[in-house]
């Protein structure tokens, strides 16, 4: 048999959903797992929404939508992207994706030739490396150091363009981190942009989880300029805990929107029918759900912050955004846990999964050696108890 595609051989499975699958499996097989592995809000899709997408069904709206997605759901993502974030953007301007995933997805392919650069800070979340390696790209990392609070050296996002530089990607707040980049740093990013003649790349799906009174602007309304040379990604699964139903979008200038509608149409298609209606009810309906589930986030964000401060051999930063909390573990590397030597954050992982029944992601997934990564989307109750777990985990080892 010929060798597949280079392409399809260089490609890697998701580890944050393989470490997720495994705490699942380990559960189905009856054993009490706390899982702070999983990307996704622990609580249910508000009901107004999944009425929503019930009544659609009833209306018979379950067969093919334009291919880049329904006028209603455009026109609605319009009208939040104005209340939102202060953007005009017009229906031709938006693409409704199978999750911001698929809007990543179509993004890379619209602007990368073979051998073509993102530059993007690190650490960052898994799929984007693959994701520009899958359409020929070439992924360039800005580290960033816990020491600096994650900060992003934006001079040394500078001295990274090369003449492959096609575009900055970035995540704000980001996964795995936590951080918010504030406007002037938004601005500096925009500022290189103009000058160099680049695309800027927002993944925003976190956008609503800043904490202490953080705003950050959406990076296309920076400046006219910013506008013109942005594809902005957003999405309703973390928003609205609606990561089963696969409703993201794209909003950009209106060429490459007309572009990546024709690419969609022939790569996937239209998002289901049902998820786009009930995605109408999600962005134009009440927000308290929302804004109930940030608060409790950010409650838990600082007891779990407060729970790592009291462990010894361990440190994190209380991040700003998101729902994850990297955590330095590189002082426990080189010892051992149930006669298993922890040699890095694998076999951290590992261990504590199979010893402590605790379940986080590696920092090497997030090319953040000697780190973990913590999801703190789980109840108070369970994350206390994988908290109580963790500490007694690292008071074994020898
Ligand atoms: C930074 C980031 N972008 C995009 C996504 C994908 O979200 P979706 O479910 O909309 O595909 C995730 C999911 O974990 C994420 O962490």
């Amino acid at each position: 048999m010929k060798a597949l595609s280079k392409r399809a051989q260089q490609v890697t499975g998701s580890m944050t959903l393989e470490i997720d699958a495994k705490a699942k499996a380990m559960k189905a097989a009856g054993v009490d797992v706390i899982s702070f592995g999983a990307g996704e809000p622990d609580y249910p899709t508000p009901a107004h929404i999944c009425a929503a997408a019930e009544e659609a069904m009833a209306k018979g709206q379950t067969k093919y939508t334009p291919a880049g997605g329904t006028a209603q759901l455009k026109e609605a993502v319009c009208r939040k992207l104005l209340r939102r974030n202060g953007l005009t953007y017009r229906p031709e301007q938006i693409v409704i994706t199978n999750g911001a995933k698929q809007a990543l997805h179509n993004a890379f392919c619209m602007l990368l030739d073979e051998g073509d650069q993102v530059i993007l800070p690190a650490p960052c979340w898994v799929s984007y490396t693959e994701l520009i390696r899958m359409s020929g790209g070439e992924p360039v990392l800005v580290p960033r150091r816990r020491e600096d609070g994650f900060r992003l050296d934006v001079n040394a996002v500078e001295r990274a363009v090369t003449e492959k530089t096609k575009a900055i990607l970035i995540n704000n707040p980001d996964n795995p981190c936590g951080q918010v980049l504030e406007e002037d740093t938004l601005r500096a990013l925009a500022a290189i942009a103009e000058k160099y003649d680049l695309y800027l790349i927002a993944d925003e799906i976190y956008e609503e989880f800043m904490y202490d009174g953080l705003q950050a602007p959406a990076l296309p309304s920076i400046s006219e300029d910013a506008y013109n040379r942005t594809i902005l990604v957003n999405g309703l699964s973390k928003s609205y805990s609606m990561t089963g139903w696969r409703v993201g979008y794209a909003a950009m200038p209106p060429q490459v929107a007309k572009k990546m509608g024709a690419w969609q149409s022939h790569a996937t298609g239209n998002v289901n029918s049902v998820a786009q209606a009930a995605s109408i009810a999600a962005l134009d309906g009440p927000q308290d759900t929302l804004h109930e589930m940030v608060a409790a986030f950010d409650q838990r964000r600082r007891d779990m912050a407060a729970r790592i401060a009291q462990m010894p051999l361990i440190e994190c930063l209380t991040p700003q955004g998101a729902f994850y909390i990297m955590a330095d573990i590189s002082a426990m590397l080189g010892k051992t846990a149930g006669g298993r030597v922890l040699t890095d954050s694998f076999a951290f992982t590992e261990a504590l999964l199979e010893q402590a029944h605790v379940a986080v992601v590696p920092g090497d997934a997030f090319f953040a050696p000697g780190m973990i990564r913590f999801s703190y989307a789980l109840p108070s109750e369970a994350l206390q108890e994988g908290m109580d777990r963790l500490q007694r985990f690292i008071e074994s080892l020898q």
